[in-house]
């Protein structure tokens, strides 16, 4: 799964915006006022998930996995004091925040990733899932639409990964339990909310 994000890191956002509009942000923000005090984001990309949690809720407790530099350089751009960690130096925390990240893994890759990281009762997650969508022609088109971003991540970054992990089935087989869903594009585009 290494992949790097130097050639799309400054541009993400506007390519997002050019496909997406305001859906997928919608998506990353969807809980920030209800997200309790210590939070990690893990892969937290070029900063608007941070730099929106912050304005909502200046007072919280924000630490930061970034492992790319290039978009570690536009999250601080956005927020300039961020907390950089990783997954063995950050403090206990009572809500992990995965965006648009877990989608990076196989199967057995994101089994991997989710068992490392530190202990959190709360977990949020923000994705595609396009096989929930209802309607045989809106779910082709969205794992076109999948499809064709895969490519583009495959291109410009080298990720390997070429399809979406079973999200739901792994966090379900490890415990957790969907609490809050917020539902876009006919379920294409979900931002959950997990406890354990
Ligand atoms: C598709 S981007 C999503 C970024 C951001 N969360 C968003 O909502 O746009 C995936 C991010 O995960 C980061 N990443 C890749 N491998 C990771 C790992 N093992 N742990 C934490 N973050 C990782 C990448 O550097 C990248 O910034």
């Amino acid at each position: 799964m290494k992949s790097d994000y130097w050639l799309i890191a400054h541009a993400y956002a506007s390519c997002e915006r050019l496909l997406y509009r305001d859906a997928l942000q919608h998506c990353r923000t969807a809980f920030v006022k209800a997200l309790p005090k210590r939070v990690l984001s893990v892969g937290e990309g070029d900063g608007r998930f941070s730099e929106a949690l912050l304005n909502a809720e200046p007072k919280t407790q924000l630490q930061v996995i970034e492992p790319a530099k290039a978009m570690r350089r536009e999250a601080l751009l956005r927020n300039p004091n961020l907390e950089f960690v990783t997954s063995k130096s950050a403090a206990p925390c009572d809500a992990t925040v995965l965006n648009f990240v877990l989608d990076l893994f196989s199967p057995e890759e994101a089994v991997a990733f989710l068992d490392q990281l530190p202990e959190s009762p709360v977990l949020i997650v923000g994705d595609f899932f396009p096989d929930e969508i209802h309607g045989r022609i809106e779910r082709t088109l969205a794992r076109l639409l999948v499809w064709i971003m895969y490519r583009f991540f495959n291109l410009t970054t080298g990720l390997k990964t070429r399809r979406l992990p079973p999200t739901r089935d792994i966090l379900t087989t490890q415990g957790w339990t969907l609490r809050q869903e917020e539902v876009q594009w006919g379920g294409f585009i979900r931002a959950q909310w997990w406890e354990r």
